[in-house]
Order: C-alpha cells, then sequence, then structure tokens
C-alpha cells in the first residue's frame, strides 16, 4: 500500500510543532516552574532542550524516515529479528497510555471553555469557590466522562480524516491560531500592574536553587514537551519526504516549543504575581488559580475564553500524534482500515481514559503501588517509560544502526553541506553523550 507523505514543508513543521506544543507547554510547564523555584527551573531546561534533547529528537526522525514504517515496524525494519522488537511495543504501548489520560485532562480542557463562554468566571467568584468548583468537577461522575469523550472524538475525527488531509490541514490552520491567542493573553498579562515581579521570577535564576531533584524534572519535562521517546516524532519522521532537511525541521520544532513555553509562562507567572497568588499550586494553577485571575482582571471573560480554546487546540494537535501512532501501528502490522483502527483505538482509549477520569471520584480509594490510577499513568509515562523509551532510542540510533546510514539520512546522503559540518558532532552527541546523561539524570532521580 502506497505510505502518505506531509505535502509541504510548512506542513511537516505545523505537524511536529503541533505534536510537541500541548498541555506539555500551557499546563505542566508552567505549574513546575513555580514548583521547582521559577528562573533555575527556566534555565537547566532550555539547556536541557537544545544540548540534551535535541539530537534525540533527530535520532527519532532519522530512525522513523529511514524505515518509512510505524514506530513497532522501524525497528523490525532496521534490526530484523532481535530483540529491539520490544522498543516497538514500547513505543505502541506507552501512546495508547499517554492519549487517554491525556484526552481526560483535554476534557477538562473543554468543560472550562464552556464555562469560560458563559461567563461564569465573571460573577466575582472567590479563590476558594474555584478550588472546591474545580475538585467538585473533577471528582464527578458524568461531567468529566463527557469532556473526555468530546476531545477523544475530535481526535479520532481528525485523524481518520488522514495524515495530509487530516493532521496537516488541521495543524496549518490551528498552529498560528495558537500564537496569536498566546502571544495576546500574554501581552494582557504582562501588562498588569504588578506583573514585573512574576517576569523577574520567570527569568532572573538563582542558580543555588539547582539540584539534582530540579534537573530530573528538567529533563523530564524536556521529553514530555518534545514529544519524545514514545514513537511520536519516529512516526511523523516517517511522513517526512526524502528531500527534507530533517535537521532544520526538528530545530524549528524544539525553538517553537520552548518559545510556547515561555510565552505561556508569562501569559501566566505575571498575573500570579499581579494578584499576589501562590506560584507553587502544582497541577490545579491553570484551572484554579488562572480562572480566579481572569475573574478579576480587566477583559478577563474575553481572556479566559481565549485561554481554553488555546487549551484546547494545543492539546488536539498533540493527542492527534498519539492517536496517530497506534493507528499506522495497525493499519501497517494489522491490516486493519484506518477507519477501523481509529474505532478500535477509541474505544481502548475511552475506558482507560474513562479509569483515569473516576479515579478522581468513585475510584480515588483504587490504588496501585499507592497512586491512583490517573496519577500512576502520568508517573510512570513522564518518569519511566518516556525516558527509557528515549534512553534504547538513542543507543539504537548510535549503537545499532550503521553510522553511514544514520548520517547519510542526517546529511541527505552528503546533499547538506551546512548538516554535513556539524554531523560528526551531533554523532559523538548521539553516541556517547546523550545516553550518558540520561541514565545519570535518571539514577539520580530513583536515589534522591
Ligand atoms: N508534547 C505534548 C505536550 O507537550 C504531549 C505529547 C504528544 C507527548 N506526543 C507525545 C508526550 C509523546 C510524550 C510522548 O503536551
Amino acid at each position: 500500500m502506497e505510505r502518505e507523505n506531509f505535502g509541504t514543508r510548512f506542513g511537516v513543521l505545523v505537524a511536529m510543532a503541533g505534536s510537541a506544543i500541548g498541555l506539555g507547554n500551557l499546563w505542566r510547564f508552567p505549574y513546575l516552574v513555580g514548583s521547582y523555584g521559577g528562573a533555575a527551573f527556566v534555565f537547566v531546561y532550555i539547556i536541557c532542550v537544545f544540548i540534551l534533547c535535541l539530537p534525540i529528537l533527530f535520532s527519532e526522525v532519522i530512525i522513523g524516515r529511514r524505515s518509512s514504517s510505524n514506530a513497532f515496524g522501524a525497528y523490525r525494519k532496521l534490526a530484523p529479528g532481535t530483540k529491539w522488537k520490544w522498543l516497538g511495543v514500547l513505543s505502541i504501548v506507552t501512546p495508547l497510555i499517554i492519549v487517554s489520560y491525556y484526552s481526560v485532562v483535554g476534557g477538562w480542557g473543554v468543560e472550562y471553555f464552556f464555562k469560560a463562554a458563559m461567563f461564569e468566571f465573571t460573577t466575582g467568584v472567590t479563590r476558594s469557590e474555584l478550588g472546591s468548583m474545580f475538585s467538585k468537577f473533577t471528582s464527578s461522575v458524568w461531567a468529566p466522562l463527557m469532556g473526555h469523550s468530546i476531545f477523544l472524538l475530535l481526535t479520532a475525527f481528525i485523524v481518520i480524516s488522514g495524515v495530509k488531509s487530516g493532521i496537516e490541514k488541521f495543524g496549518k490552520i490551528m498552529m498560528p491560531l495558537l500564537f496569536v491567542l498566546i502571544i495576546v493573553i500574554a501581552v494582557r498579562a504582562v501588562t498588569l500592574p504588578g506583573a514585573a515581579e512574576g517576569l523577574k521570577y520567570l527569568f532572573s535564576p538563582d542558580f543555588s536553587k539547582i539540584d539534582a531533584s530540579v534537573c530530573s524534572a528538567a529533563l523530564g519535562q524536556a521529553f514530555f514537551s518534545l514529544s519524545l521517546g514514545m514513537g511520536t516524532m519516529l512516526t511523523y519522521g516517517s511522513y517526512i519526504s526524502k528531500k527534507e532537511n530533517l535537521a532544520a525541521s526538528s530545530t524549528y520544532t524544539a525553538v517553537s516549543d520552548t518559545l510556547f513555553a515561555l510565552l505561556a509562562s508569562c501569559a501566566i507567572m505575571p498575573a500570579v504575581f499581579a494578584f499576589g497568588l501562590n506560584p507553587q499550586e502544582g497541577p490545579s494553577l491553570v484551572f484554579e488559580t488562572l480562572p480566579f485571575i481572569f475573574s478579576n482582571m480587566p477583559m478577563g471573560g474575553i481572556v479566559a475564553i481565549l485561554f481554553f480554546l488555546a487549551l484546547i487546540v494545543a492539546a488536539l494537535t498533540s493527542s492527534i500524534s498519539l492517536y496517530e501512532v497506534v493507528v499506522a501501528y495497525l493499519v501497517e502490522e494489522k491490516q486493519y482500515t484506518r477507519r477501523g483502527a481509529s474505532i478500535l483505538v477509541f474505544i481502548v482509549a475511552w475506558v482507560l481514559g474513562a479509569l483515569c477520569s473516576l479515579s478522581f471520584g468513585p475510584l480515588s480509594s483504587f490504588k496501585i503501588f499507592g497512586q491512583t490510577i490517573f496519577n500512576l499513568f502520568d508517573k510512570l509515562s513522564a518518569n519511566i517509560l518516556m525516558p527509557v523509551g528515549g534512553l534504547l532510542l538513542v543507543i539504537f540510533a548510535g549503537w545499532v544502526m550503521k553510522k553511514d546510514d544514520v548520517i547519510s539520512e542526517f546529511t541527505n546522503g552528503g546533499t547538506l553541506k551546512c548538516n554535513r559540518k556539524i554531523s560528526g558532532f551531533v554523532y559523538f552527541m548521539i553516541r556517547y553523550i546523550c545516553p550518558l546523561i540520561v541514565i545519570a539524570v535518571f539514577a539520580s532521580s530513583l536515589i534522591f
């Protein structure tokens, strides 16, 4: 069967950046910045992205384009008859786990978008009322399930439409919109009286705050935000034409992802400080603290609508990339039709997601390893499966694939002059430095 490719260079960029930019930037990054001491975390994060994770991102797209296969098929094709098959299995199972809990948080976004659209945050609600609104909502049965279902249906719908006319087309419209939305909101936030304190918190680092836990959180977040180690970028890489410059597309992806995370923080932290709130709120920052800010700032009603719209759009372009990994596998390895595969993934992800959603309410006392289902999925994927997947993947590119193949993929057979110049350094990073540092950070997070 003929494989589909992305149609244009811009299409490749919006798809990759769309996968990278998501809840990781709007929800996870800002609350981690708050929990890990502000600018020091931002500083370590940026180093992690550009020095450590960029070569890993190169490796992942290289494996994808070289094999022109889904995430399972890629390892089978490039290392037939070996245990690397299990990395392929991991690359299919983890996106399925992530997409199900991701869809639950996306569903919260849907609910809060409707709340914002009905101007529920403009009536002068207090901070504690918003706190109980959020916990009452997430611990109820039907409303979050409804949000989860809507979000997952939208995802399935785009994926069914195909790589070019679904994923690429959606990204081309939505990604520029997303940047416009976040810039508008950030401008509003940094012009609030008292916002300067928040900017200082974000950009003037106190280096004494950097320790092992900051490093491991920053590395985990960099992996999550760049969609690394889980077959997503591999699958998208397999849709990139042989003429495209992989290094350039990957670098643009990392730059726009980081820029977006910083813009999102500029939209949130200055406002948190302007209203004298606590930045160390944790995961509820976006759903409790922000609505309070919206309810108190001039034009807050509109900003709230724009913010939750941005959240849904950003989350959708990421969840389609996770969903596509599993669909591509079912279509190419198990001979499903695209529609059939999408329906099967919908059913499995819906059930898993429903369990996550209910783990805030009726299933909250059901614990595995002392964690609720939602926390288990989140911790397992971000702290264990992703670093392990990413580590194995660079080892695969650095030690299992032939050096000539990796370099040739990186330089398009030697025709890209700039890439040729840096290829030696990049290969050195892939082969030695990246695996070592990932192991070191991973080990230190287990010890401390
Ligand atoms: N990067 C996305 C975000 O920041 C989430 C995501 C999409 C992801 N695909 C992934 C995370 C693959 C890990 C692995 O929200």
